[in-house]
């Protein structure tokens, strides 16, 4: 950690006292760190893991300011470290991989489509995905881990608001979000409203009451989303409108979501199990494999 970091901290743990001023806590006073530690994606969890130590050797500053509240400083770190772990451990988020690879993949201009990843979580690890191939990628959720400054060296644009029925999406070209809760019916309004393409991975936590489950029915995004918009694609959990036929997106879909059991070796797809039989060697072709595997390591 730098000198001129490490001063920064103390200094605003020796004047932010501890449980004494609204919104301090240790996930605000990480973000403001990051802004001057993580540039990459590689430096994040290192510098996390720093900055946990940190605050473990500086409890003293922090208890001295506020003894009321210093048995909760072990707890706090110990939290922290696990907020950490869950969001930051990328090791098994395959599906955040898979849905930025279909992204930017059927990306109507490719590199240059101005892209809104909303609802992308704390830690917006498909954004950071897709802008590696995006050139303008705006990532929304209201409240991110890492700075803006953090992001933006990771050519992500941070958007900390919700989307709701007043957002405009006249800026960008492409609305996209996997499982972004209640974004799904305002995305869907406002791109049908301003006839732009959006790709939603969806999630079934907002199908609208009354409608959800009607008589003991199940009742999916296929009878509610078609009433906002005629021209969407819902199919295999995932809504679209974009300019392609249902095959040619599905065959994208489907060809990244193998990557979920198979990796692929030497032009051909294996089951993600560690394994030197040659009889689990699954051939593919067209999106299909010619033999499942028994069993499997999800990554
Ligand atoms: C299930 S998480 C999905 C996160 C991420 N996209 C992923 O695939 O791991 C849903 C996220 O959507 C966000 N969210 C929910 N409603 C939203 C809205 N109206 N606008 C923006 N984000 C929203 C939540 O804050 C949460 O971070």
């Amino acid at each position: 950690m730098k000198q001129q970091t490490q001063e920064f901290l103390i200094d605003f743990i020796s004047h932010n006292l501890y449980g004494k001023c609204t919104g301090y806590d240790f996930e605000l006073l990480f973000k403001l760190y990051s802004a001057l530690e993580i540039k990459t994606f590689s430096e994040i969890l290192p510098r996390a893991k720093e900055f946990c130590s940190f605050l473990e050797n500086h409890s003293h500053l922090i208890t001295t300011a506020d003894p009321a509240h210093a048995p909760r400083i072990p707890d706090k770190i110990a939290s922290l470290r696990h907020t950490f772990k869950t969001y930051f451990e990328t090791r098994g988020k395959i599906d955040q991989k898979i849905f930025a690879d279909i992204v930017t993949t059927i990306a109507p201009n490719k590199r240059k489509t101005k892209t809104l990843d909303v609802g992308a979580s704390k830690f917006p690890y498909s954004s950071i995905l897709m802008a590696k191939k995006i050139e303008q990628l705006e990532s929304m959720d209201k409240n991110f881990l890492l700075s803006n400054e953090s992001l933006f060296a990771m050519n992500v644009i941070a958007s900390e608001t919700l989307f709701d029925e007043q957002t405009s999406v006249n800026d960008y070209d492409f609305i996209v979000g996997r499982y972004p809760c209640s974004a799904i019916i305002p995305i869907v309004k406002a791109c049908k409203a301003s006839n732009k393409p959006y790709f939603i991975e969806l999630c079934e936590c907002s199908i609208p009451w009354p409608s959800k489950w009607p008589a003991g029915e199940y009742f999916g995004w296929e009878n509610v989303l078609p009433e906002i918009d005629p021209n969407v694609h819902v199919m295999n959990g995932y809504a679209f409108n974009i300019d392609a036929t249902e095959s040619q997106i599905m065959r994208v879909i489907n060809r990244q979501n193998m990557k979920k059991i198979f990796t692929f070796k030497n032009d051909i797809y294996v089951p993600r199990r560690i394994s030197n039989n040659s009889n689990d060697t699954v051939v593919i072709s067209d999106g299909t494999w010619s033999k499942q595997p028994e069993e499997f390591e999800m990554i």
